[in-house]
Formats: C-alpha cells, sequence, structure tokens
C-alpha cells in the first residue's frame, strides 16, 4: 500500500461509515498486500466456527472449506447447521463440512463439544469465536450470567482452555474472536462485567462485552503463547445480516443498501486464519490491517483494570485464575 493509499484507509477508518460499509472495502481489497491465501491454502488444515449456521459465520465456513480446508460448523441447532452445510456444499462442491453442537453461552455444551473434538481429531488449526447475539432485555444463563458476557467472553475464554491440547498440537494455531466496531463506544466495564446496576439496554451490553474480547486478546496471547497458539481480534465492519435484520432493524433499513454481503464481512476472519503470512499475536484488525483499540479518550483502561476483568472472568468461566 501506497503512502496515500494508507492515509486514505485510515481516514476511512475514523470516519466510520465510509469504511465499515461496502464502500470501504470496495476500496481497500484493491490495495491488500500481496498475501492473499493460496487456493488450497486450508488443505490438511481443519478450522472450528461457532455461529457458523448463518450469516458472517456461515460465509466464514464457506470460505475456509473452498480454500480446502476441514471445517466444523459449531452450532446450538444441528438442523439448522446441517442446513448450512447443504448450502455450502452446493457453493463449493468438495467442501468437508460437518456439524458439532454447541451452544457457547452453557458450559456443559462448551465442555460436551470440546470432549467430542478431542475423540474425533487430532489437532485443531484454526478456532473462530464468531457466535454472537444481542439480547432485547437481560437474561442470565442457568449460572447467572448476563447473556452477552457469557456468549461474547465467558464461553470463549472455556472453548479456548478445553481445546488447548487440540490446539498445541497443530502448527501454529489462530484463534480469532469476531468483535464488532460498536466497541469502540464503550469503556471497558471492569466494575459491573454482568451488567447487573443502570438501565440495561441490549446494544450497551453487547458493545461492552466486544469491547472485553479485544482488551483480552493481548493477555490470552501471552497466556498461551507457550503452546505457540496466536490470538486475534478483530471486526467486520457493518454486514447484511440475519442478525442485524433482528437485532437492528432500523439500522439495516438506514444502511441497507451500502451493507456489506456476509463474505465481504468475514473476509478478515478467512484471511487470518488461511494466510501465509505471520502475523503478530494479540492485536485487533479489521480489513486485513490492525487497527486502534480506541477513537475516544474516555475508554482507555489501565493495565490492571484489564489484569482484573481477567481474573474476574477466568474465574467466572471456571477456569484457573493464572
Ligand atoms: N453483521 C454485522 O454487521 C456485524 C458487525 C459487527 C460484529 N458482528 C459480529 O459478527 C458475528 C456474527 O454475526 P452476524 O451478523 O453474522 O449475526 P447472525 O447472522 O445472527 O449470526 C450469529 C450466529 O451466532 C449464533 N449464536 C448466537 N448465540 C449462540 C450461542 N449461545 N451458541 C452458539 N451460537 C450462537 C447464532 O445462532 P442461531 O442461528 O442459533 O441464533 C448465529 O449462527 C457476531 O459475533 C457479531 O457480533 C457482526
Amino acid at each position: 500500500m501506497t503512502a496515500a493509499a494508507a492515509v486514505f484507509d485510515t481516514l476511512l477508518d475514523r470516519t466510520i461509515a465510509p469504511g465499515y460499509t461496502r464502500l470501504g472495502f470496495g476500496w481497500r481489497r484493491r490495495h491488500w498486500p500481496a498475501d492473499d491465501p493460496r487456493p488450497d491454502a486450508m488443505r490438511g488444515r481443519t478450522a472450528l466456527v461457532t455461529g457458523a449456521n448463518s450469516g458472517i459465520g456461515k460465509a466464514i465456513a464457506a470460505g475456509l472449506a473452498g480454500l480446502g480446508g476441514t471445517v466444523l460448523l459449531a452450532v446450538r441447532d444441528r438442523a439448522r447447521g446441517e442446513q448450512a452445510c447443504t448450502e455450502i456444499r452446493a457453493a463449493h462442491p468438495a467442501a468437508d463440512v460437518a456439524v458439532i453442537v454447541c451452544d457457547v453461552s452453557d458450559p456443559q455444551s462448551v465442555t460436551a463439544c470440546a470432549d467430542e473434538l478431542a475423540d474425533r481429531l487430532a489437532r485443531l488449526d484454526v478456532l473462530i469465536h464468531n457466535a454472537g447475539m444481542l439480547p432485547p432485555e437481560r437474561t442470565e444463563t442457568a449460572e447467572g450470567h448476563e447473556l452477552t458476557l457469557a456468549v461474547h467472553v465467558l464461553g470463549p475464554l472455556l472453548l479456548t482452555e478445553r481445546l488447548v491440547p487440540l490446539l498445541g498440537a497443530a502448527d501454529a494455531a489462530r484463534v480469532i474472536l469476531m468483535s464488532s466496531g460498536g466497541m469502540y463506544s464503550q469503556p471497558l466495564a471492569v466494575d459491573d462485567p454482568e451488567y447487573r446496576h443502570g438501565r440495561y439496554r441490549g446494544a450497551i451490553a453487547y458493545a461492552r462485552t466486544k469491547r472485553m474480547q479485544v482488551a483480552l486478546t493481548p493477555l490470552l496471547a501471552e497466556h498461551y503463547a507457550p503452546q505457540g497458539i496466536a490470538f486475534h481480534s478483530m471486526h467486520p465492519g457493518w454486514a447484511d445480516t440475519p442478525g442485524v435484520v433482528t437485532s437492528l432493524p432500523l439500522f439495516h433499513r438506514i444502511t441497507g443498501p451500502l451493507l456489506r454481503s456476509p463474505e465481504e464481512g468475514a473476509d478478515t476472519a478467512v484471511w487470518l486464519a488461511a494466510t501465509a503470512a505471520t502475523l503478530p499475536s494479540g492485536q485487533f484488525w479489521h480489513d486485513r490491517r490492525v487497527r486502534p483499540e480506541h477513537y475516544l479518550r474516555r475508554t482507555h483502561f489501565r493495565a490492571d483494570d484489564r489484569d482484573r476483568l481477567w481474573r474476574f472472568c477466568r474465574e467466572a468461566a471456571g477456569l484457573d485464575v493464572d
């Protein structure tokens, strides 16, 4: 990318709407660095994608299968997962895809999924924490955790930990957390991670827990570096998916024609998973470039706040704190 293109790219990023829509994607794809994954980049490699029955997750699964990978669609509803597999095979007849049940909000389901994978696989090369949701009202899991915290943070922490033996057995495994540009609006909710205080708004709960994913990524990178596992968080821009239609109908109506396709939203996740380039672990990405973690001064936090959140989340996920 030329210096002028880099400046324009940054401008797109800071002005938000142009960069997050298909306009930004269309411009940037003409300036990708020359490290597109090879057509068979995932051959011989296995990936697990959570929330892969619809939207961006399905597009990630299709993208990785199209690059020759074995892809497991981790879904909470087997029938919807099988339907997604059928659609992926229709687009990529040689696709090696299968379903595994995993409700990310439910620790028993996460543990059962990891146990089944341990029986089925010798190693896991890529784990993509894509499952996401935006609830209309405050909801708790059976364990008493606020639902977005459970789906976006606690479930991914638990699933990652349970899969460490398989990830560690791979040659340089990659774990990707699908965050959201919405996280830029929120500071780290370290004093109230379960959102017990103040008026609950689903969009704020969503953005807070997406902020937590990004904040915890460097700590995950550090924690699992001895096992050779790299961590990347990212945001997909604004993509036209069933989740956006259902959860943000007004936003969808206003931005409709400018939204990215699910495949465009999936692009950076597929690239992070499949590129032959050696990427720095622990960074936050969008459109194949490392992006800042903050636009606003008020969202900055101290390192000890992040450490406190790490300890809280590890404990809440039922994991050793250290
Ligand atoms: N679309 C965008 O513009 C946008 C922007 C920023 C970030 N994102 C992020 O991108 C990811 C995908 O979103 P999307 O837009 O593609 O939405 P989507 O079409 O609603 O897909 C979300 C997926 O997550 C699954 N899911 C939700 N809760 C789950 C649970 N407890 N266990 C397992 N799976 C669960 C859903 O399964 P069911 O079908 O069973 O509900 C669905 O497959 C999310 O993390 C979202 O936050 C999207």
